[in-house]
């Protein structure tokens, strides 16, 4: 080799694959409670926890007290030869007490690794109690379950999945989702709205023959995709009674709009409902480690064990004793700091500013959410409902320019189809005060208009 094949590539920028290729992210150095710091020193207000993830905000201290404590212990053992104080001390803490009857948590490195166990747990009991012809999943359309292929053919964004169509299985259909702002019709109450989607799932159990679906899957609160969109009065009470009557088992994906981000520590206790099978991430572990969970009811993991024996599937960092101490304290802050009850007030808080500085707003058509879980959905024009044209990006401009006014906010485009639409998610940490809540809607309207004006004109 000679010598100039030696001579190491001049740096031209980061060598991170970031999500743009075109810009490149500052760089974050440190972080404290609702705020983020950059490698300048600018601080920045972290109004949706990044994608709803860090509920304790930054840098909290018991957690970091846990994680020392852990890393001084103990900081990885394979789960084939050995389960961990944290990972036991964690599964005690999310279904120790069964609620709704769930019973076991596997625990995994995030969402998307979570809704693939769900997915094949709930296929292979059905495989284990003899019913092989289950293995169709009925989803919605506009849901995001995650970025992983059996995941990504879950989710029915049309954007996400268009370029990876040809690799997604076509075990999986989708519905009408319960998005009252765009799907009900002007003359439909709610009821009738809830009927008829109803009707439609019943249906697509009978296009597919109701002894081939395993499971229905869906968001109670849609997040990402379609910003904050909790489902009308009685939707998930007809869609279990649906699954019911089917055999079908029902899948809760609450990785967004779980663990406490809706104001009860899980979103179905307000939907009058439980799941067969639960998937919860983001604020399981707020960030502190990377980490997510599929919580099964006793009823299929007994189907297991008196089948096979053991759930077939698995990954090198299952049940990691770092990220189960983090998530681990993350959960007893939020239990022994009652922080529920301070997401429900700081909810109500927030949605009573956002009405305040946006129900009037020319161009903000929906304001919607619950807990500390929110949405505005930008229209170009109230009475229509006609979004912004998408190529015009507004979604993108507004995250620029919240940013610019110092606020991390977490807008996204295709909010109606996957193409049409736009709106600005907000997920403030649970320990966010009155003043935090106050500025994080006043940097957000301003940031709102300041764009708008820009383009209308
Ligand atoms: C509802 C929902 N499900 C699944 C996922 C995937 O989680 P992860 O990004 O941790 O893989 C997400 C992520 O945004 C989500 O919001």
């Amino acid at each position: 080799m000679g010598l100039k094949e030696r001579v190491p590539p001049r740096r031209t920028g980061s060598h991170v694959l970031h999500r743009s290729l075109r810009d490149t992210p500052p760089i974050a150095v440190g972080g404290h409670g609702v705020w983020l710091v950059d490698a300048d020193g600018r601080e920045v207000l972290d109004g949706s926890g990044g994608a709803a993830v860090s509920c304790l905000g930054h840098q909290h201290p018991r957690v970091l007290e846990a994680l020392i404590g852990q890393a001084g212990k103990l900081t990885y053992a394979h789960s084939s030869f050995f389960s961990s104080e944290p990972a036991e001390a964690l599964a005690d803490e999310l279904v120790g007490h069964e609620p709704g009857g769930l019973a076991y948590a596997y625990l995994v490195s995030g969402g998307s690794e979570a809704i693939e166990a769900a997915l094949k747990i709930a296929r292979q009991y059905f495989v284990e109690i003899g019913q092989p012809r289950r293995s169709r999943f009925i989803a919605r359309r506009q849901s995001y379950h995650g970025n992983t292929l059996g995941a990504l053919a879950a989710g029915g964004n049309a954007w996400r999945r268009e370029p990876y169509r040809p690799l997604l299985a076509d075990a999986f259909s989708h519905v009408t989702p319960a998005f009252a702002y765009r799907e009900q019709h002007a003359t439909e109450t709610d009821d009738d709205f809830v009927g008829r989607l109803v009707a439609e799932l019943e249906a697509e159990f009978q296009r597919l023959g109701p002894d081939t679906v395993a499971a229905f899957i869906a968001e109670p609160v849609v997040g990402a995709t379609a910003g904050c969109v909790p489902a009308p009065e009685g939707y998930f009470r007809a869609v279990r009674e649906v699954c019911d009557r089917h055999g079908a088992l029902l899948i809760l994906d609450e990785v967004m709009c779980g663990m406490g981000r809706t104001g009860t520590l899980h979103a179905w206790e307000q939907e009058g409902i439980v799941p067969d099978i639960q998937v919860v991430a983001k604020g399981l572990g707020g960030g502190y480690q990377p980490i997510g969970a599929m919580l099964a009811s006793r009823r299929l993991v007994d189907a297991l064990r008196d089948g096979s024996g053991a759930f077939q599937h698995g990954h090198t960092y299952l049940a990691h004793p770092m990220a189960c101490a983090a998530a681990l304290a993350v959960q007893r802050v939020i239990r022994e700091d009652r922080l529920l009850e301070r997401v429900r007030q700081m909810g109500d808080l927030l949605e009573q500013r956002l009405v305040e500085r946006f129900g009037n707003h020319h161009h903000v058509g929906d304001i919607r959410g619950r807990g500390l879980f929110r949405a505005i959905e930008i229209v170009a024009d109230r009475t229509s409902k006609a979004p912004f044209d998408p190529a015009l990006k507004l979604h993108a401009r507004i995250k620029r320019a919240a940013f610019e006014r110092g606020l991390a906010c977490y807008p996204a485009g295709g909010t109606i189809d996957g193409r049409n639409g736009d709106h600005v998610l907000l997920a403030p940490p649970y320990i966010a005060s009155a003043q935090d809540i106050d500025m994080i809607v006043d940097r957000l309207g301003a940031a709102v208009d300041a764009t708008i004006a820009d383009i209308v004109h």
